[in-house]
């Protein structure tokens, strides 16, 4: 007999919201080909800077995973490999080349840094109209002050919606609870969440009434980070889960959630692999995309 869980294949819908990236930007290659330009028209395909510091294995593999990647879908990418042991000022002094050179539509830093270097100063010297992650304080205000966040928000969080809407999974009404470790995160997810009529709970996985959230949600979004710690006698009969937490073992990925024990409970759950990170990648170069649609128009409307 077959398990009664649906599980939700991230890497097709990856690739379908890069299929949907590689035809936008193919259209307006051509827009830009060589021969007579429409008036105003700037040229070129959406570019973007990747600052890497340090020498982690999983950062590097990630990095090289997203220029292998944005080369498929056409967009530029320009990395900055830095060694371990740069001074903070010559970070900061590329991110404010970056941030005023107009080739580049968006910035990103790949976490974490190593130690000793400051993190919320250096995401907070990007220009909030190329930070990709959305990470700028500007951009986490605007998140969390509104509901107009249809446009450019954490690939993360628009992870979560189209996994929920490839399942046609409605939010109005639906009870979530997001079992955290990053508050921030908890918190941006749950405002998007709630925007669409969601109920949403956070807890941490630490709090011992953590069960008593979980076992009522509709659906369980986890970032836990520790494998196999979500237990069938944990979720509500028919959750959807979306398992964030993503861990290394030797040279294995592995997910929050205890599969055997809740294959025959939930009804949708994205494994890992394949399930988040691959979409991960995709929302990136969506959001990429959008920013260069707005670079482009800024440049052109100050020609
Ligand atoms: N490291 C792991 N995930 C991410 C991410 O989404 N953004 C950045 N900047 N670094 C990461």
């Amino acid at each position: 007999m077959s398990d009664m869980v649906n599980i939700i294949d991230g890497k097709a819908l990856a690739e379908k919201i890069k299929g949907g990236i590689v035809k936008e930007i193919a259209a307006m290659d051509k827009e830009n080909a060589p021969g007579p330009k429409k008036p105003g028209l700037v040229c070129g395909r959406p570019n973007l800077a990747i600052i890497l510091v340090g020498d982690r294995a999983d950062s590097e593999l990630y990095v090289t995973l997203k220029e292998k990647e944005a080369k498929k879908v056409g967009i530029d990418t320009h990395v900055y490999r830095c060694a371990n042991n740069i001074p903070e000022r010559e970070i900061f002094d590329i991110i404010d080349y970056l941030n005023n050179d107009d080739l580049i539509d968006a910035i990103l830093v790949q976490l974490p840094l190593p130690d000793g270097y400051n993190t919320d100063g250096l995401i907070l010297a990007i220009d909030p109209a190329k930070d990709v992650d959305r990470f700028h304080p500007a951009n986490l205000e605007v998140l969390l002050n509104t509901c107009r966040h249809e446009h450019v928000i954490p690939p993360l969080i628009n992870v979560v919606l189209a996994i929920l809407n490839s399942i046609n999974c409605g939010l109005a009404g639906r009870k979530v609870c997001i079992l955290y470790n990053s508050e921030i995160f908890g918190k941006s997810l749950s405002k998007v969440l709630e925007c669409r009529g969601a109920k949403c709970v956070m807890v941490r996985a630490d709090n011992e009434n953590f069960r008593k959230e979980t076992g009522q949600a509709d659906i369980l979004v986890t970032a836990v980070g520790k494998p196999g710690f979500i237990k069938g006698e944990m979720i509500k009969d028919e959750a959807v889960i979306i398992d964030i937490g993503i861990t290394k073992e030797g040279n294995k990925v592995k997910g929050d959630v205890d599969y055997a024990s809740v294959k025959d409970k939930a009804a949708f759950l994205t494994p890992v692999p394949g399930g988040v990170g691959p979409m991960t990648i995709a929302m990136l170069f969506k959001n990429t995309l959008e920013l260069y649609k707005e670079n482009k128009k800024i440049i052109n409307s100050n020609k």
